[in-house]
């Protein structure tokens, strides 16, 4: 995720680098500005945080520009350098560009323009377009830019400024970008949260819009017809810091609304929508080349993804494995060996435990594969390969948005090497899981929106019970487990994930009627085992709340109340099956009156053993 600033008027550099500052909740790791000065294009970037390039360039000789724009860069294709940080330029540096979001087909795209002649001097998938837009620039850049993006696929916000006139022009499709409207001056932004103290009055772009910023007006045209398109001015009520949660009261249910656009860049980043590719199978292929048997290790909510993908490992291929808490692995080693892969899966990448597994198996030679959200963290460092959650950070002390896209960047991993020889088990299984992967973020779209009102309703149901145990079975094990630490480490309400098959040696003996149950029973592979065991509990009077199926009348009738989730294939379940548990935790915690977002006790990263 990046952040994107613009202004035409008086001040305008100074405008960009307040609205910089404003968006590191975004996260950054690269930071750009250009300016028209004197009839020239002046382009600012490095690869280095806002403060240090602030310090570090002196911006005095472009402050008497009035158009500028300004780019926080969160990497996703290339590495962080100050060549891929924005702004990127054409080829006779008239044109400049700032984008946010993921081009899929940026492969075909770089091959056209290199045999067409253009110079490219990054990695990234933004520089081919302002590239594409100099080919169909000839003196109108709103209708060279509108023609450019109709060759794109994929989500951007684009800004893009030339040397030949004062004005900006905007395209949107599925990332943020907004127009505010100041005294005598015009602003684009990621987010309001840039410009809120400019402005309160917002235009918000919609899919699919063009738009040209001139210092007397806006207008908006339909990237595809190039008709105008009528979009009404809005005034926010924001104040600065609420808006740095988009009007969500808390990170965490902002980062839980997030998690269709965090499952959109996350997957089209490993998977190619346009031939159902794995894109990193090459680097995957090589690191295991000759490979027998995976350790996967992670902690909290990142060893719950591992768990499914122990699950995924043995569906889909045929190697050995272990799985362990990172604080338990590093004590007690399972056999390791330079035939081993280690899977280390961690949002912050610097938790100390994991870190310290990390170590433990490199030094007898086994291979590290990182599942990470943060790119510049020290266990990407370690890793040998790193595949990214594309999730943007992640702020809320409870981990949601990066579990998810975990689960995401996993299923696309063992769907590759399901296909590879010596290891995979069924290529064409492999193929079925990656089309499924495609259409996951609508899945949990929709999981969200059923799960709104019904968690309204347990969770003033139940918000002062004294305990919980959740049940799950197969890739649903972890989700049981999941819901229970979402809802211990926010509400501080003791809860306990479990294997439903376990609750016959022990567990059941808690069953009454104050002892709630939640239990996902969805229709998998084990759904008559997850029926039984609801009608064991309800045989003893104990209430439960059921993950279920759409429209399942037997668990409708069986069960006291039901978070109804889309049917997927059986391994995406996991990434479905937790969403109403967030939203459940959320709503209860708010009840009690928690800190949501920082739990007493908790960190966001445990840095420390
Ligand atoms: C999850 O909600 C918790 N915040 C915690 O268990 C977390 O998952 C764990 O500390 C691991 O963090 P990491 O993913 O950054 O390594």
């Amino acid at each position: 995720m990046c952040g994107i600033v613009g202004c035409i008027g008086n001040g305008a550099v100074e405008v960009v680098v307040e609205g910089l500052k404003r968006l590191e909740y975004r996260g950054y790791d690269s930071v750009g500005i250009a300016a028209l000065s004197k009839n020239r294009l002046k382009v600012v970037k490095d690869a280095i945080k806002v403060e240090q390039f602030l310090k570090r360039y002196d911006l005095s000789e472009i402050s008497d520009t009035r158009l500028a724009i300004g780019h926080t860069r969160w990497a996703t294709h290339g590495i962080v350098s100050e060549e891929n940080a924005h702004p990127h330029s054409d080829c006779k540096g008239r044109i400049v560009l700032v984008h946010n979001g993921i081009i899929e087909n940026h492969h075909e795209l770089r091959e056209r323009l290199l045999k067409r002649g253009h110079r490219l001097r990054s990695d990234t998938d933004t520089e081919l377009i302002v590239h594409l837009v100099e080919e169909n620039y000839k003196g109108d850049l709103l209708e060279a830019v509108r023609v450019a993006v109709g060759s794109l696929v994929g989500s951007f916000a684009l800004a893009v400024i030339c040397a030949d006139k004062e004005e900006m022009v905007l395209a949107k499709r599925m990332s943020p970008l907004v127009i505010g409207i100041g005294d005598g001056m015009i602003f684009a932004a990621s987010d309001v949260v840039a410009l809120l103290e400019r402005t309160k009055r917002f235009l918000f772009l919609e899919d699919g819009d063009c738009a040209r910023l001139i210092p007397k007006g806006i207008q908006v045209v339909d990237s595809e017809s190039g008709r105008e398109v009528e979009r009404r001015v809005e005034t926010v009520v924001w104040n600065v810091e609420d808006a740095e949660k988009e009007g969500y009261p808390h990170f965490m249910l902002k980062e839980i609304y997030e998690q269709p656009r965090a499952l959109q860049q996350t997957i089209g980043a490993h998977i190619d929508g346009a031939n159902l590719s794995f894109r990193q199978a090459n680097e995957v292929e090589q690191l295991f080349e000759g490979v027998r048997k995976v350790s996967f290790v992670a902690c909290g909510t990142a060893y719950h993804a591992c768990v499914v993908g122990s699950y995924l490992l043995r569906d889909f291929t045929r190697l050995d494995y272990s799985c362990d808490v990172a604080s338990e692995f590093r004590y007690a080693p399972p056999p390791l060996d330079e035939k081993t892969v280690l899977i280390a899966v961690s949002q912050s990448g610097e938790t100390a435990d994991t870190l310290a597994a990390v170590r433990l198996a490199k030094e007898r030679s086994a291979r590290v594969l990182a599942v990470c959200n943060v790119r510049t963290s020290t266990l990407v460092r370690l890793a040998d390969l790193t595949l990214f959650t594309l999730a943007g950070p992640e702020i809320g002390v409870a981990s949601t948005k990066a579990y998810t896209s975990q689960l995401a960047v996993l299923c696309a991993l063992f769907s590759h090497l399901a296909t590879f020889a010596g290891i995979g088990l069924d290529k064409r299984d492999g193929e079925l899981l990656r089309k499924g992967l495609l259409g996951l973020p609508m899945r949990v779209r929709q999981a969200l929106e059923a799960a709104e009102e019904v968690t309204d309703r347990i969770s003033k149901e139940f918000f002062r019970s004294q305990t919980f145990l959740y049940l799950g079975r197969k890739y649903n094990f972890a989700t049981a487990y999941e819901g229970a630490l979402k809802l211990k480490e926010i509400s501080y309400i003791h809860a306990e994930g479990y294997g439903a098959g376990e609750m016959k040696h022990g567990p059941i003996a808690l069953v009454q009627p104050d002892y709630p149950t939640v239990a996902i029973v969805v229709r998998d592979s084990v759904y008559e085992k997850m029926l039984s065991n609801v009608e064991e509990i309800k045989a003893r009077k104990g209430p439960v709340i059921a993950v279920s199926s759409v429209n399942d009348e037997k668990v409708k009738r069986l069960t006291n109340f039901i978070m109804e989730v889309p049917e997927v294939s059986e391994p995406l379940y996991p990434a479905v099956c937790v969403v109403p548990l967030q939203l459940l935790s959320y709503k209860i915690a708010t009840l009690r009156g928690c800190d949501v977002d920082k739990p007493r006790n908790l960190a966001k990263s445990v840095t420390v053993e």
